[in-house]
Parts: C-alpha cells; sequence; structure tokens
C-alpha cells in the first residue's frame, strides 16, 4: 500500500481551475518531489494532503486513512511545512517551539527531549534563544522544518523548503532532509527548482496547469526520453513560420530523432539526436542554408526537457511567463493610480 494516495483531486478557486484532475502515489520511506512551475497547483495539492483545504472532487489516503473523513488522525502522521509562514517576532524559536509542542500535546518531558534533538540536527544552538524578529530566512526556513518535526511524523509534507535561501542554508536544509529519509521519514516536498528536485528526489512528479504530467524516478524520466539534447538558437529567428521551415530542413539530418519547437523566448529549437558527430552534420546544414547559428549546444537529456516535452516550453520560460504576468498586472495597477 502506498503511504499517499491522491485520486483524481480536482480544485477550483472561482473561475480559477487550480487542480485538473491530479492523482498521485507516493510510496512509504523515500523523498519525493512534487516539481512545478509557479502557479501548477503544488501548494493547492499539498494543502490539500495536510487537510487543511477541501477538495471539489477526489479522494485523499494516507496510510489508509481517509483524509477527508478522518483529518485528525491524518494530522497526527504528518508536519506540514507551509511555503509562507508568518512567524511571530517577539517570541525566541525556542518559545514558538515550546508552543507548538503544546499544540500537539507533546508531554512537558518528550517535548524538551525532541527539541534539544531538533535543535542540534538543524544546527540552532546558536540562536534559538534570541528573538524570531532577528532571524534570517534560513533560520526562519530550519525552525519550520523543526516545528514539522516535533511529535515525529511519519510523513514530512514542505512546500518550496528552499525558495529565496542563500546556498549554504539551502545546503543545510538538503542535508537535513537526507538524514530524515534515511532515518525512516517520509517527506514529501514541492519545488520549482529543477536541480533541488534533481539533488533529493527519489521519485518524482512533474506537474503542470493542475495535473501530473510525468512520474517516476528522475533517471526513469530522462531515459524514458532516450538520446542526446541539442539546444539551437539562430539569430533573427523570431516566428513560428520560421521555426517550422527550419525543423524541415534539419528534421532529414542523420541522427536527428525528434525536434521540438519551444515556443518562448524567440522560437528555438530543442532537438533529440542520437549517435555521433550530429552537431557537426547540423552545422554544416544550416551554413549551406546560409543560416547563421547563434548557438548550439549538446547535453544529456534533464529534467527541463522531460517538461519541455509534455508541456512545449521550458520550466524556467514558464517561470518567466509568470513573472510577466505579474508585471503587466503591477504595471496596469500603476499606470490606474
Ligand atoms: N486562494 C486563491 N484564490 C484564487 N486563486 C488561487 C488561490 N490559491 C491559488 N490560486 C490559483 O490556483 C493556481 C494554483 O496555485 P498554487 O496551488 O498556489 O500553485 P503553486 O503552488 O504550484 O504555485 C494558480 O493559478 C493560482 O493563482
Ligand atoms: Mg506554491
Amino acid at each position: 500500500m502506498p503511504l499517499l494516495e491522491l485520486a483524481h483531486l480536482q480544485k477550483s478557486y472561482g473561475p480559477v481551475k487550480a487542480l485538473e484532475d491530479l492523482s498521485l502515489e507516493v510510496p512509504e520511506g523515500c523523498l519525493y518531489g512534487l516539481l512545478g512551475p509557479n502557479g501548477a497547483g503544488k501548494t493547492t495539492t499539498l494543502r490539500i494532503l495536510a487537510t487543511l483545504l477541501a477538495p471539489d472532487q477526489g479522494t485523499v489516503q494516507v496510510a489508509g486513512i481517509d483524509a477527508l473523513q478522518d483529518p485528525r488522525s491524518v494530522r497526527c502522521l504528518m508536519g506540514y511545512v507551509a511555503q509562507e509562514v508568518a512567524i511571530d517576532k517577539i517570541l525566541t524559536g525556542r518559545e514558538l517551539l515550546q508552543l507548538q509542542g503544546d499544540l500537539y500535546h507533546l508531554r512537558p518531558s518528550n517535548r524538551d527531549k525532541r527539541m534539544q534533538e531538533l535543535i542540534a540536527l538543524l544546527g540552532m544552538q546558536d540562536w534559538i534563544d534570541r528573538r524570531c524578529g532577528t532571524y534570517s530566512g534560513g533560520m526562519r526556513r530550519r525552525l519550520d522544518l523543526a516545528s514539522g518535526l516535533l511529535h515525529r511524523p511519519r510523513l514530512l509534507v514542505l512546500d518550496e523548503p528552499t525558495v529565496g535561501l542563500d546556498i549554504e542554508s539551502r545546503g543545510a536544509i538538503w542535508q537535513v532532509l537526507r538524514e530524515l529519509v534515511q532515518e525512516g521519514t517520509s517527506v514529501l516536498l514541492s519545488s520549482h527548482y529543477l536541480e533541488e528536485v534533481e539533488a533529493l528526489a527519489d521519485r518524482m512528479a512533474i506537474i503542470d496547469a493542475g495535473r501530473v504530467i510525468a512520474e517516476g524516478t528522475p533517471d526513469e524520466l530522462k531515459q524514458r526520453l532516450g538520446g542526446d539534447r541539442v539546444t539551437l538558437r539562430v539569430r533573427e529567428f523570431s516566428d513560428q513560420h520560421e521555426a517550422e521551415r527550419l525543423q524541415r530542413l534539419l528534421q532529414p539530418v542523420e541522427g536527428v530523432l525528434q525536434i521540438v519547437v519551444n515556443r518562448a523566448q524567440g522560437y528555438s529549437l530543442n532537438l533529440v539526436v542520437e549517435g555521433d558527430h550530429v552537431l557537426q552534420r547540423l552545422r554544416q546544414q544550416l551554413d549551406q542554408a546560409g543560416l547563421p547559428v547563434f548557438a548550439l549546444a549538446q547535453s544529456r537529456p534533464s529534467l527541463d526537457d522531460v517538461y519541455l516535452q509534455a508541456t512545449g516550453r521550458t520550466l524556467m520560460d514558464a517561470e518567466l511567463a509568470v513573472a510577466g504576468q505579474r508585471d503587466t498586472k503591477q504595471e496596469r495597477k500603476q499606470s490606474m493610480r
């Protein structure tokens, strides 16, 4: 039995459909990554799982317990660390953990012992007795993590645990998560950082627009794609017809298996190739057609290629699109003033 089973989840916020039809199984004892761009539905999924939000449709089972029928039992099994937490600024980290322990009904002696363990595990000795108002982002994140772990949950759920953190704090959190999994805690985390999921996840799902578009181990997902990747950008290559013309020109080149037109950022082409000297042949073909090559690079398939294959854009472009929407909204707001 999987530790976690989400089936056919749907959720709308008014007219916005956040989850279309999301199904997911997470086995026990692994670190499971949920990768997707901003707006994909990660937070909505995790909040439903944490019984903080009810889905419109679908079922949630945690260790065989129906989370929608019996949220209390599910909460006992689970620690949930939200994406953005408002921490009290006046209290110290230690006081906050004590408070949290009381909310979980831990006995004070148990609670204090557990706090000592976590303070050591997360390297919080030097600042745990300072007021939270003085903490850096990395310190706050570690404190969040400690509160999620106080009651020794079987499953720890983390929503974008390292967003905005410096590399050192990020590394410290990664290390703790690895240790937790080694000691038998299951971890489910969401992220829009490819490298985070790549570095940590035993298994993963890529989600986009409220659906799972790929699932497996990171290696499986990449291997399923087969072949090497070539990314090609050409100067003065800015409309779809030109992209398609080039696609037709390069398709017959020996070793080219597939060409995906990447619509974002001035239409680049992403090619799947196999065999030796493909780059060389591509260059020749482009030279003959009088098309100057702007950039041409070959690499093993990455998780971003998996995403590109499924959606026709890269994860980074999806992020830029979301940022762009935000910018235009802000501009609109400003121009209305
Ligand atoms: N409280 C809300 N009200 C309206 N729309 C929301 C709300 N929360 C999320 N959304 C929308 O639902 C979609 C999924 O959001 P979310 O689950 O937060 O995605 P992610 O965590 O992957 O960035 C987005 O389009 C987002 O704008
Ligand atoms: Mg989110």
